[in-house]
């Protein structure tokens, strides 16, 4: 290391402030803040790209401090500081000897626990953002995997948390729109540079802290750092996983999770066909199309599906159940496709897709046809002063069209009584879903890529460990 000190000190043994309770009133005291040491290395290999290890010589100590421990949201409207919050550093695998990380370990190793009794510290990998890819498809120059050892010790984490080992990894669309680093289009806030990008996923508790999860319990994290393993506060995960609900474990992500919500939010909720209509659905044989298109067919309607090959056309109709499909690639002229498809016209068009193919069907609507949009894939790629418009949105107009863009996240009110339904749709088998699985997290990169080469086909996971 060499410096001012620092020569002997491999880790040191760092301490530092957090919040345990808040304090709505009063002086906080030991009680809502206390102290607690976190060995931190101080190997300059032990940090990623474009970091500095801070040495603190002078700290503030100010009034609004206290504003941000009482858990309200008022007042100066600070962000409130965060019960427990854990400080990662963000450390790589190399030039970590010292013998304060050796202590740590060796304790750590008496501990034991699930299936992990011989590991008190794992290479923990995981996906960060290294620069943003406005457009395109992002590349390893976007997004990199490095290794980050992570304590698997029972006492390495505050109370109240858990540790989690990753399983399945859901690998979706807007996940692409956090890339960009522009504010825009779906409204996603923007994954930040160095920091490790997130996903839905479900993993096995392998520590706990907090009394309402156990060893062994399967957790549902919206948020999961796109890694094998993770410590999070327990209150962050939103449900635990029945194994024994005869639901099989990669529909939590797909049918039972967000794609299969949004398919029925766009359907039941907003598009509400009634036995006979005419609906159209895009990107048919992804993630959401197959179960839109399933969902439609149980209310007794004519679905037609396009998709991006002829594999696909035939796996939606004997598959799904899809009336009639069409490869968009071939039948290029889409107003002639929907002409030859919707002799009727559109009742309820499910858009996946944006761009061309929304044009097209605005000129095949019929009166008062609801148009969920649910995403816009074909122009995720690029910036939005290069995206196309839609020129016949008078249509919408003159046929009295509801048009209404949607965020599954607005409906979580109706969560329930999606999962009643689709559950037990699953169960009695009137509704299927096909997966595209990679293996290991190191597949991270390529599966993202294959949502925007139509490579895939069905909902993309990945098995952590295959
Ligand atoms: N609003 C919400 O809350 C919400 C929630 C989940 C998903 N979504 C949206 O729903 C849509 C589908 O998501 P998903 O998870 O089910 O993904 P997916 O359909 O499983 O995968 C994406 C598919 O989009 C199609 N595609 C890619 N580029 C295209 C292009 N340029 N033109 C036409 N089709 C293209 C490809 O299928 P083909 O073979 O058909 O080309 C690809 O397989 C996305 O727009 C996503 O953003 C919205």
């Amino acid at each position: 290391m060499g410096g001012a000190g620092n020569e002997e000190k491999a880790v040191v043994e760092n301490r530092e402030w957090y919040l345990a309770a808040y304090a709505p009133e009063g002086v906080p005291t030991s009680d809502h803040l206390k102290l607690r040491t976190v060995p931190l290395s101080l190997a300059v290999d032990s940090i990623p790209d474009r970091h500095v290890i801070v040495q603190n010589l002078l700290i503030s100590v100010d009034p609004y401090q206290r504003t941000r421990l009482t858990g309200l949201e008022e007042g100066l409207y600070f962000p409130q500081f965060k019960l427990n919050e854990l400080h990662h550093p963000p450390i790589k695998a190399k030039g970590i000897h010292s013998s304060l990380l050796l202590q740590h370990i060796q304790k750590a190793e008496k501990m034991g626990g699930a299936g992990n009794e011989e590991k008190a510290v794992v290479e923990n990998r995981e996906w960060y953002l290294a620069a943003y890819a406005p457009e395109g498809v992002p590349t390893s120059d976007h997004l990199k995997i490095r290794t980050v050892p992570l304590s698997l010790a029972v006492d390495s984490i505050p109370d109240r948390h858990v540790i989690v080992q990753n399983l399945l990894i859901s690998v979706d669309p807007y996940q692409r729109t956090r890339l960009t680093g522009l504010e825009e289009g779906l409204y996603f806030p923007q994954f930040k540079l160095n920091e490790a990008i997130t996903a839905f996923s479900v993993g096995r508790v392998i520590r706990s802290t907090d009394s309402n999860y156990k060893e062994g319990d399967l957790v549902l994290n919206p948020f999961s750092p796109v890694a094998e393993y993770y410590v999070v506060p327990a209150e962050l995960l939103i449900r635990k996983v029945d194994p024994s609900s005869g639901v099989p474990l990669p529909d939590f992500l797909s049918s039972l999770g967000v794609p299969g919500f949004a398919a029925w939010v766009g359907i039941e909720v907003l598009g509400d066909p009634k036995p006979g209509s005419n609906v159209f659905i895009s990107a048919a044989a992804g993630a959401v199309g197959m179960y839109a298109g399933q969902l439609a067919k149980l209310k007794g309607c004519r679905v037609i599906g396009s998709t991006g090959s002829d594999e696909k056309v035939k796996l939606i109709k004997e598959e799904f159940g899809y009336d009639d499909a069409f490869n968009y690639n071939k039948e290029t002229d889409l107003d002639a496709a929907l002409s030859k498809y919707f002799p009727d016209g559109i009742d309820v068009y499910l858009d996946n897709v944006g761009g061309k193919m929304l044009e097209a069907v605005l000129n095949h609507v019929n009166v008062h046809a609801r148009i969920p949009v649910c995403g816009m894939i074909s122009q995720y790629k690029k910036i939005w002063t290069e995206r196309e418009g839609v020129r016949n949105l008078l249509n919408i107009v003159g046929k009295e069209v509801r048009l209404e863009g949607f965020m599954v996240g607005s409906y979580l009110d109706r969560f329930g009584d999606f999962t009643k339904q689709m559950q037990s749709q699953i169960i009695e088998g009137k509704i299927s879903s096909k997966f595209k699985i990679y293996h290991g997290i190191e597949s991270f990169l390529e599966s993202l890529g294959s949502l925007f080469t139509s490579s895939n086909v069905g909902k993309v996971i990945i098995e952590v460990n295959p």
